[in-house]
């Protein structure tokens, strides 16, 4: 799969430690590193999210990883992309049965939240995940487009 990552000031250096360590661990997905460099810390969290969530609908990557101080703003701001589904995820079970159940495409992470060895054990889970396919999970998924389809032709009546 194609990875992009992308954070904010307060999740650039555990983006660049991930993007190092599953580049020295050979990871077989192709990583595409869409910055930030952390450089600036007044960049706002929605610019990346954007950037990410573009780089998915264009299908330039399959998943994404966002990352920002907490995770939820991050979250957040994804969420409002046509097609995206992200998530927080601070715990392996999450980061792959969000994959299996809700057909999580972006993972976010709080660079202030988690260190870098539990971040790697949650996207190693992510990455690992593959959407489950079963009625009940395409149902919901389905539901969510749904709403997602209700909202973007101007909401409910
Ligand atoms: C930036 O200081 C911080 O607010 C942002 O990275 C994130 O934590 C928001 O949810």
């Amino acid at each position: 799969m194609r990875i992009a990552f992308a954070a904010d000031h307060g999740g650039a250096e555990l983006k660049d430690q991930l993007l190092e360590r599953l580049r020295a661990e050979s990871s077989p997905h192709e990583l595409i590193d869409l910055g930030g460099d952390g450089s600036d810390p007044t960049d706002d969290y929605p610019d990346f999210a954007e950037r990410l969530g573009l780089a998915i609908q264009r299908h330039e990557a399959d998943r994404g990883v966002l990352v920002c101080g907490s995770g939820v703003g991050a979250s957040v701001a994804a969420c409002k992309m046509i097609g995206i589904r992200a998530s927080v995820c601070h715990d392996t079970y999450s980061a792959h049965q969000g994959v299996e159940h809700d057909d999580m495409n972006v993972l976010c992470l709080g660079g202030r939240v988690v260190g870098i060895e539990l971040a790697l054990e949650i996207v190693r889970a992510y990455l690992g995940a593959t959407f489950s396919n079963a009625p009940r999970h395409r149902r919901r998924v389905d539901k969510i487009l749904a709403i997602e389809a209700r909202e973007s032709s101007g909401g409910q009546p």
